[in-house]
């Protein structure tokens, strides 16, 4: 699998998601500036990968200070807010600007030079953490499928959105190693296709058998009696276990009760915010009105039409069976366990 981010010595080289699946190019990021261009235009995205990219462009920023050290703090907080602000609701980006803060405030007196260096390296040592974190994730989580299961996934929490291996399709390739997936329903998710175009892509790649239905086609297909669960990502989990995730997410938890379908949420603890008290309080990002009035910059309606376009929705924790992490299972009910 391509590395979804990477530090060349001089740049930042993102693989750029938003071309894929139909063309593999890598976008260079130069500055603070770029790196955060990269994250709102969804070149870079999903969760963990978003906030290991900030981090990255945090100690991009500190490489390419020229500034007086007197001023460097200043300057550290101008870009830690410029990458705060790309996207709201994945905790991850708050959770990993911190953990670089904390390193920055720990570091006493280095010149800029060795700054750079300590906030590279603690940039890499997230990448190479994230991926064990899923490892242990997809451990766990296959213990929940049994044998030739038929798992329904939405948006893309796999390689592409972390720094490897993927989340909730860590769980699906856990399992798949060991027998115990028949197949993959990948939801589309519209408005910019991450299940078509980046799930099914990343799937295909590990030859691991998926079937592409739209988002509308859930409800018959669990209807039909073809799935045995939903395995989603997350964005944020709030202390209850009320969970943000991509648009739709809900639709398919309500859908998945009323078929007595088990419903899973696979996510790193850096995706759980114990600060908020329940999903009514997580931020929800709405997005540009183009990404639905257009799909690949053609006219889908009326040019001119009003558009509501929230980029995710929060599953009420009583819909959630078990939320997946690297340390665990958890079960409900959630407030104290997690
Ligand atoms: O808007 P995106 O593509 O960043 O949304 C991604 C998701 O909703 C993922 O499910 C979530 O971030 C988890 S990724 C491991």
């Amino acid at each position: 699998m391509l590395k979804t981010v990477r530090y060349d010595g001089a740049n930042l080289i993102i693989l750029d998601q938003s071309r894929l699946p139909g063309e593999i190019s890598f976008e260079i990021c130069r500055t603070v500036e770029d790196v955060a261009e990269a994250i709102i235009r969804l070149k870079v995205r999903g969760a963990p990968l978003i906030g290991v990219t900030a981090s990255y462009g945090l100690a991009l920023g500190i490489i390419k200070y020229q500034g007086s050290v007197l001023d460097r703090d200043l300057y550290f907080q101008r870009i830690k807010n410029i990458l705060a602000s790309t996207r709201p609701t994945a905790v991850n980006l708050f959770w990993a600007l911190q953990r670089m803060e904390d390193i920055y405030k720990q570091s006493g007196d280095l010149s800029t030079p060795e700054l750079g260096r300590l906030l590279m390296s603690e940039a890499e040592q997230m990448f190479a953490e994230d991926i064990k974190i899923n490892e242990a994730i997809g451990e766990y989580g296959q213990e929940l499928l049994h044998k030739d299961s038929r798992v329904m996934t939405i948006c893309n929490a796999g390689a592409l959105a972390t720094c490897g291996y993927g989340t909730a399709l860590g769980v699906i390739r856990s399992a798949y190693q060991r027998g115990k997936i028949e197949q993959v329903w990948a939801c589309e998710t519209r408005p910019v296709l991450q299940g078509s175009r980046l799930t099914v892509w990343e799937l295909l790649q590990d030859r691991i058998p998926v079937t592409l239905i739209t988002d509308s086609m859930a409800g018959y297909t669990m209807k039909l009696g073809k799935v045995d669960a939903v395995i989603t990502g997350a964005d944020r989990i709030a202390a209850n276990g009320d969970t943000a995730n991509k648009i739709g997410t809900y639709t398919l938890a309500v859908l998945a009760h009323q078929h007595d379908i088990p419903f899973y949420v696979a996510a790193p603890l850096s995706t759980i915010d114990r600060e908020i008290d329940n999903g009514d309080l997580i931020p929800i990002e709405e997005r540009p009105a183009e990404e639905v009035r257009q799909i690949f910059g053609i006219n889908a309606t009326v040019p001119e039409v009003n558009v509501f376009n929230p980029a995710f929705d929060i599953t009420p924790h009583d819909l959630i069976d078990a939320i997946i992490t690297q340390q665990g299972i958890i079960k409900p009910p959630y407030l104290n366990r997690l």
